[in-house]
């Protein structure tokens, strides 16, 4: 048994990884000041024996002992969160950064860092090989997001380089599933909201803008096997589902499985919106022996059905 802490645990993806580590049989501390996460989504961890929940924020230093691996998801993650206070979401990844890796530090505790396809801004180069450095825009209204999780993978290498911390990055792309808030501007979430109302479903530009979604199952083997890759692999390692639909594609798949009368409308595109999106996955595949196996269609039917039981009106 491994004592695991995973900051941002009580989020979307976060919730999903405390529940596997906790079937793995190991020990979770999940960390998370409940910005955008919430008791709810860990309900059914709380009384477990080898679940704690330590409701604390990344920005200030945390102290612990006997912790052997640390995922570190602690940032909101969807526009609306992230702009909602900007300086905030650049202090929790770079400041959250040096707190998580000061803990593994003192802990010689091997830590993880879940990095996303933004670093690659609005790429030049398709589909993304981790080896690109990225088009990123440093003074937008995403930069919080994107720069400081640029700053965080800089400052995971320099750790590793300086003080020989044992790190691993991934990049995670567009990931969907339950437990995705109702109203946070993502689109899988978005569509499919509209979609159980049978409201208009609202397409930015002209819906060309393709995007590749990846199931939440599919990323969090992704994530567990790149914790267990030997220590001399670190990354960054992009994890995403490669197959690419358009936004238009996306919206109609949905009415279709949910059964829905929305009609589409469509808006301009906001700011540093990227016009296409689809991750390599060549590296994942032959480093972690990983791809993903969950089909589109498949993902969505268990998140139809996951917001009807949860969010049917929302
Ligand atoms: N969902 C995706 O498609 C996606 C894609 C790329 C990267 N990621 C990364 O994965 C991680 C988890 O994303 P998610 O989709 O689960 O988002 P989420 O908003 O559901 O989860 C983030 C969690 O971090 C917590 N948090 C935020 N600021 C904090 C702080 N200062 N201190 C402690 N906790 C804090 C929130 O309360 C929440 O529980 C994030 O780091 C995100 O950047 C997600």
């Amino acid at each position: 048994m491994k004592k695991i802490l995973v900051s941002g645990g009580a989020g979307f993806i976060g919730s999903h990884l405390c529940t596997r580590l906790i079937k793995e049989g190991h020990h979770v501390v999940c960390l998370d000041n409940l910005f955008t996460g919430s008791k709810a989504n860990i309900a059914h961890l709380l009384k477990h024996p080898c679940f704690d929940f330590v409701e604390h924020d990344v920005e200030i230093p945390y102290h612990a002992y006997g912790i052997d691996e640390i995922y570190n998801l602690a940032c909101p993650a969807s526009p609306i969160h992230y702009q909602y206070d900007a300086i905030k979401t650049i202090r929790t990844s770079v400041i959250g950064a040096i707190n998580m890796l000061t803990l593994a530090l003192e802990n010689d505790a091997k830590i993880l860092q879940a990095s996303t396809s933004e670093v690659y801004g609005d790429p030049i180069i398709h589909p993304q090989v981790e080896s690109y450095w990225g088009n990123v825009n440093p003074v937008g209204f995403r930069s919080c997001y994107d720069e400081g999780k640029r700053c965080a993978e800089t400052l995971f290498m320099d750790y590793h380089r300086q003080k020989k911390v044992r790190i691993k990055i991934i990049r995670i792309f567009n990931t969907y599933g339950p437990r995705m808030l109702p109203n946070d501007g993502r689109v899988v979430s978005n569509f499919v909201v509209q979609a159980l109302n049978n409201k208009d479903i609202t397409i930015y530009g002209e819906g060309n803008q393709s995007r590749s979604f990846q199931y939440i199952n599919d990323l969090i083997e992704g994530m567990v096997k790149m914790m267990n890759t030997a220590d001399d692999f670190i990354g960054p390692v992009n994890i995403g589902n490669p197959n690419e639909f358009t936004i238009l594609e996306l919206a109609e798949k949905i009415i279709r499985l949910a059964d829905s009368k929305s009609k589409l409308v469509f808006k301009p595109l906001p700011h540093d919106d990227p016009k296409q999106r689809q991750p390599d996955i060549t590296l994942a595949k032959g480093k972690l022996d990983w791809q993903p196996t969950v089909e589109l269609e498949e993902g969505l039917k268990h998140m139809i059905e996951y917001f009807k039981n949860n969010h049917a009106c929302c």
